[in-house]
């Protein structure tokens, strides 16, 4: 039997990287789902492949966030699984060197838009469905530059265990995949050029213990656990998918 037979999904930051894996697999198992992300073109590519429904929004804007809670409404009448995954990071800055608007774009992204998206989206989600935030090991760790991108990471951890304690009532579900690095467009930005890629990817296989980066279905097949009543005892969690890299070398 299908894992998501009959459940409607919205997977955030949906036509790329992580969440494209995730949507695809979640639609493979029978959901229903609406992707989002800002940018229309890759949005729209990656909604036919799925078989999904693409809406264009912005998670930090509110008002993007009531459009795209309205057309779910209007279209599924429901929500049952919440992957609230889009994020990202921006320079990497030690304290001395933190930009204003670098710290804002990546609060206001990653803690704010991850925020009011869960709070625009449950109004739509019944009794029993499954929230699930996208957290990342360096919220667990201390490397030198990542304090904005790590601090944000670190506060959505904490805002799902609260809104598990909240939410408990009503038997909704909220945990956090904690992905490793993983190949996606995202992590490639980080080396700045293309050539620089391989570099980074060897660098970033060299801190885990399974010496390699993961490939992006690998992590959706852990949303997809976290999504559906596999998990259905699980709630204020982290599920670490991280190759052993926060596991198996915890920071000092
Ligand atoms: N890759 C890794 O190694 C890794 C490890 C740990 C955690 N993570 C986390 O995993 C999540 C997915 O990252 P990824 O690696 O798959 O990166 P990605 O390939 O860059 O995908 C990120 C997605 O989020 C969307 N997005 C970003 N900002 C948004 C905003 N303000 N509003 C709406 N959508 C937005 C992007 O679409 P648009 O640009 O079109 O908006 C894109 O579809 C992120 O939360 C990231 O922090 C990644």
């Amino acid at each position: 039997m299908s894992e998501l037979e009959g459940k409607t999904a919205l997977v955030t930051g949906g036509a790329s990287g992580i969440g494209l894996a995730a949507a695809t697999l979640f639609a493979a198992e029978g959901a229903e789902v609406f992707i989002t992300g800002r940018r229309q073109s890759e949005l729209d590519a990656a909604a036919a492949s799925i078989g999904a429904t693409a809406i264009r929004g912005d998670i930090s804007d509110l008002d993007d966030l009531d459009a795209i809670a309205a057309r779910i409404g209007a279209s599924a009448g429901r929500l049952d699984v919440l992957f609230a995954n889009a994020g990202g990071g921006d320079m990497l800055a030690p304290i001395t060197e933190l930009r204003p608007d670098s710290f804002d774009y990546v609060f206001g992204t990653n803690v704010r838009g991850t925020v009011f998206t869960v709070q625009k989206m449950l109004p739509l989600m019944p009794d029993g469905s499954s929230i699930v935030v996208t957290g990342s090991t360096s919220a667990s760790r201390g490397n030198p530059g990542f304090g904005t991108y790590s601090a944000s990471k670190a506060a959505v951890r904490q805002f799902a265990r609260i809104w598990a304690a909240e939410l408990a009532p009503r038997s909704i579900r909220v945990n956090v995949l904690v992905p490793g690095p993983t190949d996606t467009p995202g992590l490639r930005s980080i080396a700045g050029d293309e050539v620089f890629v391989p570099a980074l990817l060897s660098q970033m296989a060299a801190t885990t213990p399974l010496r390699r980066v993961a490939d992006p279905a690998e992590i959706a097949q852990a949303a997809l656990f976290l999504a559906s009543a596999r998990s259905s005892f699980m709630t204020g969690s982290q599920l670490f998918a991280d190759g052993g890299e926060v596991q198996v070398f915890p920071a000092a």
